[in-house]
């Protein structure tokens, strides 16, 4: 699409319509929320769930689909593998208009009460990926944003799936940086023991794209959260192909519903936050 075509310039790769050089959306293509799975098969499981759907762009790792979830307008876009991919993905579709993302994932859980299969929600992630270094100094937080945790802890709870609360692990490296040995049972001697560092700090699973996300959101007063579907545990050394997956796309895509109900009650209520009233509100409302 692209091909011959002169962009805006060097630093702001875009043409006239703003149509973005990776993702190749442009304004009014994407929804305000977004969800950000890795796989791009798993944009389409996400769209399968909405009552109607279409593809707005593909290109490289990227596939994005628009649609509409219980009448919410609500898009999804693959990241890729890793950070800089995401960062990328974060970056464009923020200048497109979205402002709130949903990581859709899969993960390797630590420890041994968190069954293959079950969902983790991630409240921050540790920051042991190299993209979010190259924005803020490595003291910065990459927590999630109230909201989006609340909002998938209520989509978790509405749809009786087993989820868990806590603190993830975001790296740059499956194999050796999640200390499983590479290539001849390589593991250099700084990666040795960072499973059993990571389960006596409180950490509850590893993946490779949340601090990235929520890095960039905390720093732009955007909004992010993360679920992601525990397919290995490191304890019991299970790995099950797509355990969970279906209960995470499931879980994202109420969230954006929740999350939608709970910023028109704000809006009439003229809060700036998500406040617990307007929770309880919700709740009564949708109990009867
Ligand atoms: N994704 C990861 O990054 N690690 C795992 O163990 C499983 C999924």
């Amino acid at each position: 699409m692209f091909e011959g075509k002169k962009l805006k310039s060097a630093s702001i790769p875009e043409d006239e319509s703003k149509r973005q050089y990776h993702i190749m959306a442009k304004p009014g293509d994407v929804s305000r929320y977004v969800l950000l799975p890795g796989d791009p098969g798993r944009v389409r499981k996400i769209a399968s769930y909405w009552e109607k759907s279409w593809e707005v762009a593909s290109h490289r790792e990227y596939l994005t689909y628009s649609g509409y979830y219980k009448g919410v307008f609500i898009s999804a876009t693959s990241t890729g593998i890793g950070s800089p991919s995401t960062a990328i993905a974060v970056e464009e579709l923020a200048r497109i208009g979205a402002d709130t993302f949903i990581r859709v994932g899969t993960t390797g859980a630590l420890r041994k009460d968190v069954r293959v299969g079950d969902l983790i929600i991630s409240t921050a992630a540790v920051r042991l990926e190299g993209t979010s270094k190259e924005y803020v100094i490595p003291e910065y937080p990459a927590s999630a944003s109230i909201d989006v945790v609340m909002a998938l802890i209520a989509a978790a709870e509405e749809l009786g799936v087993r989820y868990h609360l806590g603190i993830t692990a975001s790296t740059d490296s499956f194999y050796v940086g999640q200390e499983r040995p590479g290539l001849r049972g390589y593991l250099p001697p700084f990666k040795k023991g960072l499973v059993d560092f990571l389960r006596s700090v409180n950490v509850l699973n590893f993946e490779m794209e949340a601090a990235t996300i929520f890095t960039l959101a905390n720093i732009y007063g955007l909004r992010a959260g993360a679920v992601c579907a525990a397919i290995a545990n490191r304890e019991t050394e299970e790995f099950v192909m797509e355990a969970g997956v279906e209960d995470a796309v499931k879980v994202a895509n109420e969230a954006v519903k929740i999350l939608c109900e709970w910023y028109e009650e704000m809006e009439k209520h003229g809060k700036k936050n998500i406040t617990p009233d307007i929770i309880r509100d919700w709740l009564s409302k949708i109990r009867g």
